[in-house]
């Protein structure tokens, strides 16, 4: 993909040492906010200037907030014996402590998910835990530290298995418009004086004002596909395709202007789901997040399902940021048609006006206490004058950009008639 004269020219490089007594160690480690949590070290690495850094993660976060820090940042006198998660900072428990009342199990579970805290081993079962664990021995370190892509450079948050010698690279730099990797700056200059693309392959199937929306084929555009998982994969942390696109449709999401339509970020949809799923893998560039786009192309997937006479739903686990992404895009959803209809509504029929499947429904109204289990079935249960509230209230928000099914140009390769199973 490059010259084979390239060479390693980063100033980083891996430490070869094999022995290091500071893999596994505990110690407290000082993060970008000026305060020291309990972080384990994963891996060291020597700078060229001799310099040496660690691969830490902080315990109890999210892995994207790993990071190669320097030793000035590492307390090595802190015994991991003194640590312990009581010490970190603002856990959970302080929260209850300082604030000192009970807290639901929904405000908890919205809580840890704002603050990306995750689940212990010990609190997943035995299978999930051991899958976890042989993710994370895999997917340890990511040695990619960053991206250049259009304008932006971004830090990157997982592993992503770009292939040999471009996967040890500190920066990786990407063509945002054909999504081709680079090692070298100059080379990522002389291939944006040569490449003729200035919008995603694929056909542009939604346009409104200044955004639009590429519908492409895996089997007719492998390559771009591949680009932009290996892409994705640098911000997901669970989702582990990559090469075998093909039973895939990708939809890209772009700004335009007068350069072109520059990437924003994706979703991926199964060509064929037996279990009903509309999204396989959702991700918006991190310069992109929380300005609305990632609802609107989930809001986007549900148009498709309703082209489609089709009930949909994402495929699961959800990540943190998706849970929140779709917990906020189905309750608003919903609320806006309970508060729209006068009169009784049944889940069959909010389902068949959002394409939501049935369980996300009763999750979502769940969560809002807004169903009753009632003679083997759940039934609403929930006034107009609370789903007012809850709108005014402004907890759950309006679509910064919602889509306007006028503007799709698409039909369904099938048209099928609603079904209801889920
Ligand atoms: N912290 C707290 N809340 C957040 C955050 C955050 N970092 N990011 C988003 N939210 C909330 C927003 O407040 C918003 O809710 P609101 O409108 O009620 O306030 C909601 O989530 C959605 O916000 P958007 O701006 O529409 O979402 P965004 O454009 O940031 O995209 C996405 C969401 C795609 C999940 C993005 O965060 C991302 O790319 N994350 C990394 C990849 C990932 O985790 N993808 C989902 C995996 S699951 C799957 O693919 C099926
Ligand atoms: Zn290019």
């Amino acid at each position: 993909m490059v010259e084979a004269s390239e060479k390693l020219e980063e100033s980083v490089r891996e430490n070869e040492a094999p022995v290091n007594s500071f893999i596994g160690g505990k110690y407290h480690v000082l993060r970008i906010d000026d305060l020291w949590y309990p972080a384990e070290v994963l891996q060291t690495r020597t700078l060229e200037l001799g310099e040496e850094e660690f691969y830490v993660h902080y315990e109890g976060f999210d892995r994207r907030l790993d990071e190669w820090v320097s030793a000035d940042r590492v307390d090595f006198d802190s015994k991991a014996s003194r640590i312990s998660r009581k010490e970190s900072i603002s856990t959970y428990d302080d929260l209850i402590d300082k604030t000192d009342r009970k807290i639901t199990r929904n405000q908890k579970r919205k809580h840890d998910e704002i603050n990306h805290i995750q689940k212990s081993y010990a609190e997943m079962d035995p299978t999930t835990a051991e899958l976890e664990k042989e993710h994370e021995a895999i997917t340890k370190v990511k040695y990619i530290d960053r991206i250049q892509i259009g304008k932006y450079e971004i830090d990157t948050w997982y592993f992503s298995p770009y292939p040999e010698e471009y996967g040890k690279v500190a920066k990786l730099w990407i063509c945002e418009y054909c999504l081709k990797y680079m090692q070298l700056e100059k080379t990522f200059r002389y291939h944006q004086g040569q490449c003729k693309h200035r919008q995603p392959v694929g056909n542009e199937i939604y346009r409104k004002e200044a955004l639009s929306i590429y519908e492409i084929d895996s089997s007719e555009h492998k390559l771009y596909c591949q680009n932009l998982c290996l892409l994705a994969k640098l911000f997901l942390d669970h989702k582990t395709l990559y090469f075998d696109v093909e039973p895939f449709m990708f939809y890209v999401l772009t700004e335009v202007d007068r350069q072109g339509a520059h990437i924003v970020g994706y979703f991926s949809k199964e060509k064929e789901s037996p279990e009903g799923n509309n999204l396989a893998c959702i991700m918006m560039l991190p310069p992109y997040q929380r300005k609305g786009y990632g609802k609107l192309l989930i809001a986007f997937s549900y148009e498709l399902s309703k082209r489609e006479g089709v009930l949909g739903s994402p495929e699961k686990p959800l990540s943190d940021l998706g849970k929140l992404s779709y917990r906020s895009y189905w309750s608003y959803v919903l609320l806006k048609l309970l508060g729209g209809s006068r009169g009784m509504v049944s889940i069959k029929e909010l389902a068949q006006e959002t394409s939501i499947s049935n369980s996300d429904i009763i999750t979502t109204l769940q969560s809002m206490n807004m169903v009753k289990y009632w003679k083997g079935q759940h039934v609403i249960c929930v006034t107009s004058k609370t789903v007012d509230e809850l709108i005014r209230d402004g907890q759950f928000k309006e679509p910064k950009h919602p889509i306007d099914p006028e503007y799709l140009r698409w039909t369904p390769k099938r048209k099928t008639t609603m079904s209801h199973k889920k």
